[in-house]
């Protein structure tokens, strides 16, 4: 265990374990070697703009080409400048003119079972029919669209025919409320909303269009409603501001030329909980964006043409835009989209997926792969998963054992895990291995993509000594980086570049080992400090988690008179009873594991925990919880209220 020092953390933390590609993989992969990274990222730090320039130059179609590869004026960076482009020319016009024309590009699955698929020129026509539409209905260039649908293919549809355009796309996810779409409507002015009569989701109708009108009523700045019919549900259309979306595509034009656009010109907005305050809009653009999504997609999943891609996100998040859309297309790739629940009917469902399309790259969320694990390996090995070559992960770190029961129950001990560090600001993948060049260590991110750059820095911003704990900063501006908050430029700079001049700060916690390898340790805001030393979240659970008795664990401090922060946990476990003497061996189990410093003083045991809706589990709450506080700040991005009666009822009883 090391030291403390101001801004720094310690690393309980050993992981030994590496497993390096497959020869067969890496001979058929883009990138081959690790030699092949490390040239490659050398160049990219030696002559970032040549290297990025260059990639542009090749990789997008330029209507005009720019002037300028970046004009940085910290924070406001601009890339390609003067270049004018279009993201939905980028993703299927360039395919119209090659074999891909009648490649699949989007293969569907309903939740109810009902299926659909796309070749490029198929969703070229709908999308320039689409585009029409906006068009017809008043929208143009610098125009918010607000887009508030299921996982069908019309919500790709939308935001490519809004990209197509110049309008900017706002996409909510399905699952907000009707406060949480006013917000945003508001926050951004859009002018339109696109949504669905309803969706599905484990058996059930959601109701998107009745939740869409109670925030219409909120929402004076939107003209215009199109409504796609999915569910066939009765719903109210108000005269003269609801369309059906079929009755508008019936008589809209298949040709639309794409709107020659600036390479700053926004292409969407995303909107982002904080960790307290209201939610922010991240601000993307188009060039930069476009290009960075295309490159990483190929270097990261390796994608070559006869790959079945799944990402199993949904688009109301950066990595549904990122890479189910945006990136994916961009590099002419098949993809399979799921409206539903990974466990409707059963538990078993993603498996039948990855069988019946023959999936051959699996993206997914360590909350969802824990969920696999306690759901049990007998709904995976139902299904024949032979067809996987790759797999990954992101939106949290993933505990160790967790990523071994990955590698060995999902991926036959024969597949490659990128884990994928990034965030909705960053537009696309920042560090991850790359499968066919560097080794993995199960619970590591690995090494930065070429062209970014990372820096470990204690509270002063002063790069730390290798191996120890701090903020991760990235000290270069990349293509894919957010251009600002929506409306809030005072923000922007405040929150992402003043702690450390110059650089841009990403709120988490990581270290970087001996090896040149990065951990993430968790958000700063939800570091221990426990006598003195500061403890990363990630770490103690990932040490529970390795607890064959528990499905899941989420660390957090609570404030103690003797060591500052007292650890209390909160645990939920698989077959295991909830008593003293499990307890008891979860305490020695952690103080084997990492010591006696990480041993828990208070284990909670719980049904399940808190989480945001796209899955991350809300330490904070279980803060407030665990010291016998009252909540405070926004819980609107909460997924589940009866989760935290829950927790708190246990508490009182
Ligand atoms: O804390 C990191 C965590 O998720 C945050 C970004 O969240 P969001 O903007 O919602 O984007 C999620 C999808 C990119 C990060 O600041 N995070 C994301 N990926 C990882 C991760 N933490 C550890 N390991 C990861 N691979």
């Amino acid at each position: 265990m090391s030291q403390d020092a101001s801004g720094q953390i310690s690393t309980v933390m050993q992981e030994e374990r590496l497993f390096p590609p497959s020869t067969a993989f890496a001979k058929a992969a883009h990138i081959g070697s690790l030699e092949q990274y490390e040239t490659l990222w050398k160049q990219a730090a030696e002559d970032s703009e040549g290297f990025w320039g260059k990639l542009a130059e090749e990789e997008l179609h330029w209507f005009k080409p720019f002037t300028k590869i970046l004009d940085w004026k910290a924070p406001l960076a601009q890339w390609f400048v003067d270049g004018k482009t279009n993201v939905s020319y980028n993703c299927l016009d360039v395919h119209l003119t090659s074999d891909r024309r009648d490649k699949t590009a989007i293969l569907w699955e309903g939740e109810p079972g009902d299926k659909r698929s796309l070749s490029y020129a198929e969703l070229h026509e709908q999308v320039c029919k689409f585009a029409n539409v906006l068009r017809e209905k008043g929208i143009g260039p610098g125009d918010v669209v607000s887009i508030y649908m299921p996982m069908v293919p019309e919500l790709a549809i939308a935001m490519l025919a809004c990209a197509r355009v110049g309008a900017v796309h706002s996409v909510i996810f399905g699952g907000f409320s009707s406060e949480a779409i006013a917000d945003r409507n508001n926050d951004a002015s859009a002018k339109m909303q696109i949504t669905a009569d309803g969706g599905w989701r484990r058996g059930k109708e959601l109701p998107l269009k009745a939740t869409v009108d109670e925030a219409l009523k909120k929402s004076p700045s939107v003209e215009t409603c199109i409504v796609l019919r999915r569910t066939e549900s009765a719903v109210e259309m108000k005269e003269g501001r609801d369309f059906w979306w079929d009755e508008l595509m019936d008589s809209a034009s298949t040709e639309c030329p794409a709107a020659e656009l600036d390479s700053e010109h926004p292409l969407f907005i995303l909107y982002t909980s904080g960790s307290t305050g209201k939610p922010k809009g991240i601000k993307h653009t188009t060039a930069g964006y476009n290009l960075y999504t295309k490159v990483t997609s190929r270097w990261v999943f390796d994608l070559q043409e006869d790959d079945i891609y799944w990402c199993t996100a949904d688009c109301g998040w950066i990595t549904g835009h990122s890479y189910i859309v945006y990136g994916p297309l961009a590099n002419g790739a098949t993809i399979v989209m799921y409206e539903g629940a990974p466990n409707s009917p059963d538990e078993g469902r993603f498996w039948e997926i990855v069988e019946r399309y023959g999936v051959t790259i699996f993206y997914t969320a360590p909350t969802a792969i824990r969920a696999f694990i306690k759901w049990g390996d007998d709904f995976v090995n139902r299904a024949d998963l032979s067809s996987l070559r790759l797999l990954g992960t992101v939106g949290e770190g993933i505990n160790p054992e967790a990523w071994m029961w990955y590698h060995r129950v999902i991926g036959g001990e024969r597949c490659p895990i990128v884990d994928t560090w990034w965030q909705t600001e960053t537009g696309g993948i920042m560090m991850s291995p790359l499968p066919g060049a560097i080794p993995t260590k199960p619970g590591s991110c690995t090494k930065p993509l070429p062209g970014i750059s990372p820096e470990i820095v204690d509270e002063a911003g002063e790069a730390v000594e290798p191996g120890q704990g701090g903020w991760l900063v990235i000290t270069r501006p990349w293509p894919g980086m957010l251009r600002g908050i929506w409306g809030d430029s005072k923000r922007y700079e405040e929150q992402y570049w003043s702690s450390v001049p110059g650089k841009y700060l990403c709120g988490d916690n990581a270290r970087c080992d001996a090896d040149g390898y990065y951990w993430i340790m968790g958000r700063i805001d939800d570091v221990l400090n426990v006598s003195g030393h500061r403890l990363s979240t990630i770490e103690i659970e990932s040490a529970l988690v390795s607890h064959p008795d528990v499905a899941e664990a989420a660390a957090v401090g609570r404030p103690d008179e003797l060591k500052g922060e007292a650890i209390a946990v909160f645990v939920t476990l698989g077959n295991a009873e909830p008593d003293e003497a499990t307890r008891n061996a979860l305490k020695q189990h952690v103080r084997k594991e990492i010591g006696a410093l990480a041993q828990p003083d208070d284990i909670h045991f719980t049904g399940s925990l808190p989480k945001t809706r796209s899955g991350k589990i809300m330490r904070r709450l279980l803060r407030d919880i665990a010291s016998g506080k009252e909540t405070v700040g926004d819980t609107s991005t909460l997924e589940d209220y009866s989760v935290l009666a829950k927790l708190r009822q246990d508490e009182e009883s």
